[in-house]
Order: C-alpha cells, then structure tokens, then sequence
C-alpha cells in the first residue's frame, strides 16, 4: 500500500492543469483553461479545467473531477497506479506501507523485473534500428510482412540478435543481475555461460496498462525451422500471461471512446490492425481468453467483439469466450474471417473502410453466432436444432442481467423459430445462477435518476441543498428563526428573531428538526457526506473530498463547483424571486429551498392521507384531524415562506 504520507504529497504538488495539459491542449480562458474533450470527437471546446479549484470538467462527456480523476478516466489507471504516476511526475518519493518483510522484498524486486525489462527493450530495439544485423535480418523481415517504421516504432518491436548471448552479456556488463535476468527469463544460466533465451528472433515486447514492459514475445523469422514459431516470456512477479492483453495501452483509448473492444489471436493482428486505422483492438495472444482479461476491458468498455479465424480451435476458443463475456455482464458479438486468413492477412490488402465494413458487416451477435455455426446443417435436423437452441439458452443463462436474458431469449425465438415459451421454460431450468452478478457499471446505473422523469420536485430541491452546501456551506448568514413565545395575554405566538448560524448547521438542524430524509441514493450518500466533513473539520477541502467519493458522485459534484456561475444569483432573479438585497440572498435561497421541501413533504402526506380516506368509508375522524394538522402547519409554513420572500 502507498502511505499516506506519499498520498498527501502527490496531492499538495500536482496541479490539475498541468497534469491535465499533457494529454490535453489547453488554451487560457478567464481564470480557466478550456481545451477539446479528450473523451468525445468534439470541435468545439467544452473542457474546462480551474487551477483555482484544481478540478476539470467535460461538458461534453459530463466526467468531472481532480486530477487523480483525470488519470483514472484518461489513461484508464486504478487509483493506485495514478498515485504512483503523479509521484514520477513530481518526483515524489512513494513510500508504501508494507504489511512484511516479504511484500517488501516482492515489491522492490518487481521494480528490479521491471528496470531489466525496459533494459532488455531498449536493447532489442537498437539492435533492430543501428545493427547491420538487425537492419538486415529485422527490419526486412517487419518490412515484409508490411509494417511501417511508424507502427514498429509505436509498438516499441525489436531484433534478437543470433550471437548466443549477445544481450545478457552487455546486460551483465551494464550491472544487472543474472538473478533479475533469469526471473524476467530474458537469459538462461547454464553452468555460468550465459543464453539469450530470444537470440535470433524479432521481438514483440508486451505492455501492461499503463505503458510498463512486462515481457516479450518473440517470433522466428523462419517458419520451417523446427522450433516453436513463437517463444515467450515465463511467467514472473511482473509477467503473468492470464492477466495482460497485448496492445492494451495503445488501444485503451480507443476502446473507451468507441465503447467496443475487438479481440484477436495474435500479436501482428493488433499491430497490422493498428496500422490500418482501426485501434480498439488487444489480443490474448494464443492462450485462452481468461477472465481477469475480461475484467481489463471492462474498465473501458462493456462490449467485446471477438474476431477469430473460422477453423475448429478458433471457433471452440470462440464459444468459451463467449460465456465468459457473458456472466461478467458484457456484451459480446462476433466477427469469423474467411477461411485461411487472420485479421492480419485479411487486412494487409485492404483499407481501413474495406475492413471496418467487413467487420460490421460480419458482426453477428452471440445467438446469431452459435445459431450459425450449427445451423447449416440443423435445419433440417431436429435433433441437432434442439441441441444447438439449448446451447444458445445455455450462454442466455449465463446473463447476470435479467431484462437482458429477455430481450435475449425474444431474439432466440425469432432466429430458431420456436415459441419464446419454450425457450423461458427452458431457461428457467438453466437459471440456477439467482444471485445477479451487480457490475460496477450496473451500480452506477441504478444511482443515476432518470433523466426523463418529468419535473420531480422532490429531485430539484435535494439537489438545490446539496448545491448550497457545497457552495455556500460555511459562510455566515443571518436567518429569520420563528420561535413560539408567551404574548403579554399569556398567549403563545410565533415571534421572529434573527440568529446567526453557519450554512451547513442551519441545513442540518432544520433537516433533523424534521427527521428529513433525502429520497434519492446519490444525494444521501452526498449529503452525509458532506456534512460530515463540515462538522469534523469545519471546512471541505475539495480535491480530499473528491477523492473520498465514487467516481459518478464526485462527478457530480464537480458539475456543481464548475457551474458555480449558473447557481449564482442571477438565475435565481430570472425566476421571478424577490430578493431582498444582496447581502441577504444566501440566507433567502437557504430558507426558501428549506421551507419549500418541507411544504412539499407536507402535500405528499396529505395527498396520501387523503387516498386513505378514500379507501375507508366508515372511520375517518382520525385521518381527517391529521390532516387538518397537516394544514396548519402547512399555513404556517407559507407565511414562514412569505416573510422570507
Ligand atoms: N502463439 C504462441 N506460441 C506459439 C504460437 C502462437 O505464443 N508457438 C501465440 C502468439 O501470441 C501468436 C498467437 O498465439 O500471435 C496466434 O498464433 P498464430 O495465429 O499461429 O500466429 P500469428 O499471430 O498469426 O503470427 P504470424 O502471422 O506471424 O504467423
Ligand atoms: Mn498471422
């Protein structure tokens, strides 16, 4: 773990605009910055970032947030990771926290794996580039097969020189360790003579998400030699084959922004992919499709579309794949390629418009798939048809999504014509998986409230008292409180006085005095938050605050600090409202927004108190004096309401 230490650095060093300014081109505007979008294709700029309050926000895309926020949606980095990237970037020392000895020795040994690596990569890469060698036997090679330097300059591609050990010699002689040089497996030690593992081979280095070398694969050049025509690193502390996707760092971006994923065999069908334009694509290079890969691309997108060749291992590493996507409640199509041809030698005589066609085009959705692979011959087979249709249940199942199985098994019967009863039937048997898989993604959804719900009052108000909070939460004002006091008959009236009080307490006690609970999940969550950070330190240090909120609440949050200008007061005169002065609007704006959710709370339960009524005819005395109550405190409410208008 980072310690805090390290954290609290990073965050009183980086400046969100100068973080933000190396990704984006930013140009000054009034005490902001304004750039194009990195997230959307936009030509006109709506992406703001404030120095003054050290956050962005896109209002094209509706993301927002701190600088670490940035990181996390542009370069698609975990927390952690944008920790340690800031850190570089300020030269700040990161200490972690160890829990023991042993994570300790883990954690500076895997920075040692990582130092050999980039080593080793920049190694190959002269080789290829400087070498009479590498130029010779390499770059023809690449060249051949149709790379530019452009694409084996991008993918950072080497050359293995033959001599036996022609890299860990300069590497031993450079200080590395033979230990760090046999774990990363770039050499092997036998009796104290030294081998290149990849010696003679192009090299095909392979990046984690954020851009570090964690191993290589490294490929013959001639296909009838009879070694294996691909080698690779072994697994170590930094290289773990079921984890990486190769070409995932120069794709994430892609793939966010186009919200698809495509998915291929091998290492030069990225690259020759890449080249031509279409730049949403990782392989899993040649092993199975694992799970923790899924759950990679689901940090940038939910929907997978699988391009394999059309033989029988393709097509059975296809169906497994399938399920996979599946129940981590993605979405999954796939695209088949002619026979004897891979992405890469499909695409080598075509243009980008010729290949994206084709992928469209050839883009079957996981039911149409299946039911094509069996279907040529099941059509008039009846036991093979009902094989393949419980095969497509099969996948349905694994669906965590419910209203997705649905939709799902409506297209079923349609495609394999049988009646959608059959397929519910059978799915229901198929159905053991009851305990829904909740992705991130789903959670967020289930927060965010509707946009097409017409005026809900209930909505606007939590909303303007979050608004207010964060805006105004700790400034002064004087309020008008009415309190009951004994007249010179002895009678009791409301008598106004005014009494001080910081924003927030005033909220906060008045939302209690009630027992006011906020409906919606999001502002709950936001309003507790917030006040409890007032009430601890008096203050909200915005970019800590951030940081301590879910991403689509922080985002939230930044809209209201970047559209601080539309809160302000002017709006609130367009509307008609009386102000009394400037120095009192926050107060009114305050009052009104508390006294407004409390005559609305007071209509609902009228409103549902009068239904009972209606639903009993006989004894009603009692609701009745209940709602009589209810009006009173509801008149008294509007004249609170007048005084304060
Ligand atoms: N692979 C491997 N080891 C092998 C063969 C294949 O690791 N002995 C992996 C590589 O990642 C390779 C992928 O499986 O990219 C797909 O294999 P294949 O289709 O045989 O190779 P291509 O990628 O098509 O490579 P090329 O076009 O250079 O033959
Ligand atoms: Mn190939």
């Amino acid at each position: 773990m980072i310690s805090k230490n390290t954290i609290d650095k990073v965050f009183e060093q980086s400046r969100v605009e100068e973080v933000v300014g190396d990704f984006v081109q930013l140009k000054k505007s009034g005490s902001n910055f304004k750039g194009l979008s990195p997230f959307t294709n936009e030509k006109t700029p709506s992406f703001v970032v404030s120095p003054v309050k050290q956050i962005w926000k896109d209002f094209s895309s509706g993301k927002g947030g701190n600088a670490i926020a940035f990181l996390m949606e542009h370069e698609h980095f975990t927390y952690p990771e944008a920790i340690k990237f800031l850190a570089r970037k300020y030269n700040i020392e990161i200490e972690e926290t160890q829990i023991n000895k042993k994570d300790k020795e883990n954690a500076s040994e895997r920075e040692s794996l990582y130092i050999v690596s980039k080593f080793a990569n920049d190694f190959f890469k002269k080789k290829l580039n400087n070498s009479e060698e590498g130029k010779a036997i390499g770059l023809s090679y690449y060249k051949e097969r149709g790379f530019s330097l452009e694409t084996i300059n991008q993918f950072d591609l080497g050359y293995s020189p033959k001599e036996i050990n022609c890299f860990s010699k300069i590497a031993i002689g450079n200080g590395y360790s033979k230990d760090f040089l046999e774990k990363t497996g770039l050499s092997i030690f036998k009796n104290d003579k030294s081998v290149d593992r990849f010696r003679g081979r192009i090299i095909f280095p392979i990046h984690s998400m954020s851009g570090r070398v964690l191993g290589f694969g490294a490929r013959i050049l001639n296909n009838k030699l009879k070694t294996a025509k691909y080698l690779n690193s072994p697994e170590s502390l930094i290289y773990n084959k079921s984890k990486v996707l190769y070409g995932i760092y120069f794709a994430k971006q892609e793939i966010a922004k186009l919200d698809n994923c495509f998915i291929v065999e091998g290492y030069t069908d990225v690259i020759q992919l890449h080249q031509k334009g279409i730049k949403n694509v990782v392989s899993s290079s040649g092993t199975a499709l694992t799970n923790d890969q899924i759950i990679l691309i689901r940090r940038l997108t939910i929907n997978i579309t699988m391009l394999y060749d059309s033989d029988r291992a393709g097509v059975d590493a296809t169906l497994r794949g399938v399920d996979m996507i599946l129940s981590a409640g993605m979405n999954v199509s796939v695209c088949t390629f002619p026979n004897g041809h891979d992405p890469d030698s499909f695409s080598q005589e075509r243009s980008n418009e010729e290949i994206k066609d084709f992928l469209s085009k050839n883009s079957k959705d996981f039911i149409q798939f299946k039911a094509s692979i069996l279907s040529e011959n099941a059509k008039d087979d009846p036991i093979l048809k009902a094989k393949t249709i419980n095969e497509i249940v099969n996948s349905i199942s694994t669906i965590p999504d419910r209203i997705k199985q649905e939709i799902y098994v409506k297209h079923c019967s349609k495609i394999m014509d049988v009646s959608e009863d059959v397929l519910f039937n059978s799915l229901a048997q198929q159905n053991k998986n009851e305990v829904a898989y909740i992705s991130k993604r789903n959670i967020s959804e289930i927060k965010k409230t509707p946009k097409n719900i017409k005026v809900n009052v209930l909505f606007e108000l939590e909303k303007k008292i979050i608004e207010i909070l964060l805006l105004y939460g700790t400034k002064k004002e004087k309020f008008e409180e009415l309190i009951l006091k004994k007249d010179e008959n002895s009678e009791l009236v409301m008598e106004p006085i005014v009494v001080e009080s910081l924003v927030y307490e005033k909220i906060f006690l008045d939302l209690q005095e009630d027992e006011i609970e906020f409906t919606n999940e999001s502002f709950k969550i936001l309003y507790n938050a917030i006040i409890n950070e007032l009430q601890k330190k008096g203050k909200l240090v915005i970019d800590v605050f951030l940081n301590s909120l879910e991403s689509d609440l922080s985002n939230h949050v930044t809209s209201i600090l970047m559209n601080e200008d539309r809160y302000q007061l002017h709006d609130w005169l367009s509307k008609n409202i009386f102000v009394k002065g400037k120095n009192k609007v926050i107060s009114q704006l305050v009052s009104e927004t508390i006294l407004s959710l409390r005559t609305h709370l007071i209509n609902e339960k009228v409103k549902e108190l009068q239904e009972e009524t209606q639903k009993k005819s006989d004894d009603n005395s009692q609701i009745l004096e209940e709602i009589t109550d209810y009006y009173k405190l509801k008149s008294l409410l509007s004249n609170k309401l007048n005084r304060v208008l």
